[in-house]
């Protein structure tokens, strides 16, 4: 059976956009032209939004009180990376916290992995300076995004004819449907008008090698992914034949020993993200 892509998002039919402020705002933070006050505007009539950056910029991690009244305070208290970083998780987090049993996911699963992920790929990415750090924290969070279209045919889908059993489950998502999350993921992107270094790396988190330009974070988010199969966090069906590619650790520069390192770091972030995962990201 091979199924369109139009096919796929038509199925995923409850899968909302990402809002048209949140929208918005990313692009006005990518153009070098703007400045805060019209960023601050645009996120300003948007509820969920407005909220979201005042409870992070007074929250006691930015330890300045309840000072901060207004978003444009907000944003310049939050940096710009960071609101880019908020915008982007309240967007998909309503969708990424919820069941996926197509990939044997419970609730809150999918979400857990993808801000692990996200931490570890910023970890490892920070080594290129702090832009390609973000970069990789963003591809992080919604690498996984196709996820959430594909699971539906997924669930009643048997994997388990012999001549598929060593596939890996990429592998079997083009032998089944024709097309894997990776792609599928990288298109519901390119229609959200991410930019092209997100759709890039979503396109490419299990194959990094052919991302280009953007291999580095591409091969950031690839090995955190792996980090976080070996933690036990998110597997799912989908890790148990996870494929690390090598030359993804050549574009790091680490070895082997560097992903040690890597899982010790990310075992002691994932207890901190705890409060991350439980934010009541939906608040007005
Ligand atoms: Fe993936």
């Amino acid at each position: 059976m091979v199924i369109t892509v139009e096919q796929l998002i038509k199925r995923a039919g409850e899968l909302p956009p990402i809002p048209q402020a949140a929208q918005k705002a990313l692009l006005l933070i990518r153009n070098p032209d703007t400045n805060i006050g019209e960023i601050a505007e645009v996120m300003a009539v948007d509820q969920v939004l407005t909220s979201l950056v005042l409870r992070w910029a007074n929250s006691a991690y930015y330890g300045i009180g309840n000072h901060v009244s207004t978003v444009q305070q907000a944003v310049m208290v939050l940096g710009l990376n960071t609101v880019q970083s908020l915008i982007l998780a309240s967007s998909v987090a309503s969708y990424m916290d919820r069941p996926v049993p197509g990939y044997e996911l419970e609730r809150g699963e999918l979400w857990k992995h993808a801000i692990g992920v996200a931490t570890g790929a910023r970890m490892l990415a920070s080594r290129f300076g702090r832009q390609i750090a973000e970069e990789a924290y963003h591809g992080g969070l919604l690498c996984d995004i196709g996820k959430l279209a594909f699971e539906i045919l997924l669930r009643n889908v048997s994997v388990d004819r012999p001549e598929w059993k060593d596939l890996t489950f990429l592998e079997l998502e083009r032998a089944k449907f024709g097309i894997d999350h990776a792609t599928l993921g990288a298109e519901m992107a390119r229609r959200w008008n991410l930019p092209d270094n997100l759709v890039s790396t979503i396109a490419f988190h299990h194959t990094p090698s052919k991302a280009g330009e953007h291999a580095k974070i591409a091969a950031a988010v690839h090995v955190s992914d792996a980090a976080m199969m070996m933690l036990g966090q998110g597997i799912g069906k989908d890790g148990l034949q996870y494929k690390l590619e090598t030359e993804a650790l050549k574009l790091l520069n680490i070895n082997e020993n560097g992903v040690s390192d890597l899982i010790e770091r990310m075992a002691i972030q994932i207890k901190e993200l705890e409060s991350f995962i439980g934010f009541d990201w939906k608040s007005r």
